[in-house]
């Protein structure tokens, strides 16, 4: 709870914002976010910061006292028109070290250093060195779930929303594409670019079967099924959509299916619930334990102390900030 008095006064002001939520927190759960909510927004103005909130932030997060929200790509375009001193990432680690590569002189907060990834701790440095010199002359494509030092080592970086056009965009016959080998599977079924994958794989989605989306499907009349590339294949075979998180967030507002499952993280479906209130979530809930380190407490403590910070070796920064932007010129 928030032990400084100073923000008493504010909780009125942070009342209307449980609106925006009601249909996700219970009201019973208000009076714990609240003062954190309140906290963190006066924070905010004191310190000239913006919060970036990835979309699996849990919802007193994502639609409280978040500035800016999306997808991976969208927090990374994001990042770069900001006049804040300080951004707070609400996500997990790769994410605030492309925030800090495009701000090397804001200061970046990220308020759990341990929010990590399991695609990110899949490959080293060392190991795209060892791709280059089995593949010599292949370019080498980074989704942006990496290390800095891993982005380093690349030409380009891309995300799930943008892949394939990063892909196509090089203009060679194979690439090596790191580390998500279901990401890498579902671009080569797009492009007549012969992929060349790494072994890696998100601890969340790949736990989802095709199975459990065919009971699922048969115990709901008229579902849609949509689902991250970051599912393995079978999985992404028996949905009716694959997109980015920005791209189902997208698809479920503008087409507004009458009952819609979200193959990705329990959040996703609780955020753009609180969005609309014509279509029903069916959730099968698998938590990324890395994005759940995040919480109101660790962002109001992160404010006030502006740490932790994350630091990027400046060697490594000058070559993972040109893969980074290379990523962002595609398409622009
Ligand atoms: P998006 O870029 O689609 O938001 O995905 C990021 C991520 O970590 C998914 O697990
Ligand atoms: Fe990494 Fe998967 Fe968590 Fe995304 S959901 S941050 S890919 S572990």
């Amino acid at each position: 709870m928030v032990s400084n008095p100073r923000y008493a006064a504010d909780l009125a002001k942070v009342a209307p914002l449980y609106d925006r939520v009601k249909t996700v927190i219970p009201e019973f759960e208000w009076p714990i976010h609240a003062p954190y909510v309140a906290a963190i927004n006066e924070l905010k103005k004191e310190r000239n910061a913006v919060i970036l909130a990835h979309n699996y932030q849990t919802p007193e997060i994502f639609h409280c006292v978040a500035d800016i929200t999306g997808d991976s790509l969208a927090l990374a375009r994001r990042a770069v028109e900001t006049s804040a001193d300080v951004i707070v990432l609400a996500g997990v680690h790769f994410m605030a070290e492309t925030a800090k590569l495009l701000n090397p002189d804001k200061i970046v907060l990220i308020p759990d250093v341990r929010a990590g990834c399991s695609l990110a701790e899949s490959i080293t440095a060392e190991d795209v060195r060892e791709l280059r010199r089995k593949h010599p002359g292949v370019p080498v494509v980074t989704y942006v779930n990496t290390s800095a030092e891993v982005k380093a080592e690349s030409d380009i970086c891309c995300t799930s929303g943008n892949a394939v056009e990063v892909v196509e965009s090089l203009g060679t016959r194979q690439v090596i594409f790191i580390p998500d080998e279901y990401l890498a599977s579902y671009v080569a079924e797009q492009t007549d670019v012969e992929i060349i994958p790494w072994q890696g794989h998100c601890e969340v989605h790949e736990r989802f079967t095709a199975q459990e989306l065919n009971e699922f499907r048969s115990g709901h009349e008229g579902l849609t099924i949509i689902a991250h590339p970051e599912c393995p294949p079978e999985v992404l075979r028996a949905a009716d959509f694959v997109g980015s998180t920005a791209q189902m967030q997208s698809y479920v507002e503008t087409r507004r299916p009458p009952k819609v499952l979200m193959v990705t993280e329990c959040s996703m479906s609780d955020n753009i619930a609180a969005n609309v209130s014509d279509v029903e979530f069916i959730r099968p809930c698998n938590l990324c334990p890395h994005m759940k380190r995040i919480t109101l407490e660790n962002i109001q403590r992160s404010l006030e102390t502006l740490e932790p910070r994350v630091e990027i070796d400046p060697i490594v920064a000058v070559n993972a900030r040109a893969a980074v932007e290379r990523m962002l010129a595609v398409g622009r």
